[in-house]
């Protein structure tokens, strides 16, 4: 029985490890490290200037084999699935303009762990070296179980802006898009790792404004302990922007509010 149970313990450990692809949430391959290894070739990988060392994999001919040459496409999104609750969607279109890669080692002495979190079994990354306007580490899911190939508009509808809305509300959905839907959902699409920000009640409900703006500028200003990482302090209009984001949960708030009147009893 001891024994049975080890196997298994080893054959589950396995499959934990494996990188399961997926079509619209729907598993469509699993690869062991050994298999994504056969589909293509890994490259020591050297980056900011030597302090970060990976084996990694480049991203395109594992997503060809899976998905055919057409994988890429203008609302396409490969949505990256990790371990923690972070689901990172990255536009296809980037992931073709600026080769990505899949590390699953160092490639020097240290441990495969960044501030001490494991990176395995897989970690997007981007050579910064050969394309700095990629900054290493900035929010690149680790610890990544699976990939989702989805159409934007279908697998994120419901954080969409509401029809016709202005142009400060479409910016603010932009910037949420890149910046917190990997941790945040919106009406139970995005990530994990924050609570939902629009369901059942909208944080512009229960914040008040110029809170919200500390938090979202500074979350450490708020509140002790808190994990949430600011929003990227190189961004441009940086104020505008913490406004716009404000104008998006906003204006979700609304359109949830006016759907609950139009459907009474919901
Ligand atoms: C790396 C993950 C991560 C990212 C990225 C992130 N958040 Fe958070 N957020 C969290 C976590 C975790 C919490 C819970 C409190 C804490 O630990 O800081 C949180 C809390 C919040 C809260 C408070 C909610 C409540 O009801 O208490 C708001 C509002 C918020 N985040 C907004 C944002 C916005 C807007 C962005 C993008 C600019 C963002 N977050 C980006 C992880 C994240």
């Amino acid at each position: 029985m001891r024994i049975l149970g080890l196997v298994l313990c080893l054959t589950l450990a396995a499959r934990a490890d494996d990188l399961e692809l997926r079509q619209s949430g729907k598993a469509v391959a699993h690869f062991s490290l050994q298999q994504v290894k056969a589909i293509s070739t890994p490259q020591a990988l050297r980056l900011d200037g030597g302090l970060h060392n990976y084996w990694a994999i480049p991203i395109q001919p594992l997503l060809e084999k899976v998905y055919g040459k057409a994988a890429y496409g203008e609302d396409i999104t490969f949505v990256f699935v990790c371990r923690d609750g972070y689901r990172s969607p990255v536009k296809a279109e980037e992931l073709k303009r600026l080769p990505a890669y899949l590390a699953f080692a160092s490639s020097d002495s240290k441990p495969f762990v960044l501030e001490s979190k494991p990176l395995g079994p897989f970690y997007l990354i981007w050579d910064s070296e050969r394309y700095p306007e990629r900054k290493v580490g900035g929010n690149w899911p680790f610890q990544v179980v699976a990939i989702d190939r989805a159409s934007f508009s279908q697998a994120y509808a419901a954080t969409l802006p509401p029809p016709k809305s202005s142009a400060a509300v479409t910016h603010g959905f932009a910037l949420f898009r890149k910046h917190c839907l990997s941790c945040h959902q919106i009406n139970s699409q995005g990530g994990n790792m924050g609570v939902d920000l629009n369901s059942p009640y909208s944080v512009t409900e229960y914040f008040q404004k110029p809170y919200l703006y500390k938090l979202i500028d500074n979350p450490q200003k708020l509140r002790n302990r808190a994990t949430m990482p600011g929003l990227d302090r190189s961004l441009p209009n940086r104020k505008q922007a913490i406004q716009d984001i404000i104008a998006y949960l906003e204006a979700k708030a609304a359109q949830r509010r006016a759907s609950k009147t139009a459907k009474p009893g919901k």
